[in-house]
């Protein structure tokens, strides 16, 4: 496949996951692909070797660290921001640094990447945010400010459209439901629960939501902006 051949891609969160199958996706399909990793050397390495695309270190926490990724990897075709953590458990006994960390790297980074990335973007340019179906529904108590992140990034993708569309940019945000990564196991003890909450009794596949990516970024999504894309199983149905 050669649909994003000559196009430049930067996946911030690429080494696993949801973000490892979107590497993979563009690469496949032609496109010079960055990603960066935080935790995750060796995944990154084994991916970049494999793909042949590029890893490069960027904690998504570090607000100027991710400016300087963005400006420093030029005029990008796609920006793809996946990188996403969640923290579970009583929100009286949570540490606020600690979720003040998640709210950097789930709502400022997606922001600051996404408005650093147009500067330099040229018409025809694609912005996806990866989100959550819980930011429309969160249906389990000890998750607010995964919530409130996800929630976040709609509004980013509202406004930024305004900002952008005149360009002929487009930002989405992909609103996965439960996806069999590191992050959320298949055969996690939270399955049945959450499968009670679907109409497709599974969990979906990190390359189910690299296509959706993959359809945003492409020719036949020009039109599409501002919008909430969901990929969930009717997990918030
Ligand atoms: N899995 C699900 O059920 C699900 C559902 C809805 C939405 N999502 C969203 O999908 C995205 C990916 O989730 P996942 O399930 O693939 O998670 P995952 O398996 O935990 O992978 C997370 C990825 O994000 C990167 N990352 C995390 N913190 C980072 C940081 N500070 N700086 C740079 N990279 C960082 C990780 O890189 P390193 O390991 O190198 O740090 C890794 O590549 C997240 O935004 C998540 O909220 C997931």
């Amino acid at each position: 496949m050669s649909t994003f051949k000559g196009k430049s891609v930067l996946v911030l969160g690429g080494s696993r996951g949801i973000g490892a199958a979107i590497v993979r996706r563009f690469a496949a399909d032609g496109a010079t692909v960055t990603f960066t990793y935080a935790g995750s050397q060796d995944a990154a390495q084994q991916l970049a070797t494999e793909t042949g695309s590029t890893a490069v270190f960027t904690d998504s926490a570090n607000r100027d660290a991710v400016i300087s990724r963005v400006r420093d990897s030029g005029p990008l075709d796609i920006l793809v921001v996946n990188a996403g953590i969640a923290i579970f458990g009583d929100a009286l006994d949570q540490d606020p640094d600690a979720i003040d960390r998640l709210f950097q790297i789930n709502i400022q980074a997606p922001y600051h990447a996404s408005v650093e990335a147009a500067r330099q973007m040229p018409e025809g340019g694609r912005i996806i945010v990866i989100g959550s179906v819980n930011g429309d529904r969160m249906p389990v108590p000890g998750m607010a400010s995964y919530a409130v992140s996800k929630s976040a990034l709609q509004g980013l993708a509202r406004g930024l459209a305004r900002d952008f569309g005149p360009r002929g940019i487009t930002i989405n945000v992909v609103q996965p439901g439960p996806v069999d990564t590191d992050a959320n196991p298949e055969n996690g003890p939270m399955r049945d629960l959450l499968h009670s909450f679907m109409a497709i009794k599974r969990h979906g596949r990190p390359e189910e939501v690299a296509g959706m990516v993959a359809w945003l970024a492409g020719p036949e999504a020009g039109f599409v902006t501002g919008a909430m894309h969901t990929i969930d199983g009717a997990f918030g149905a």
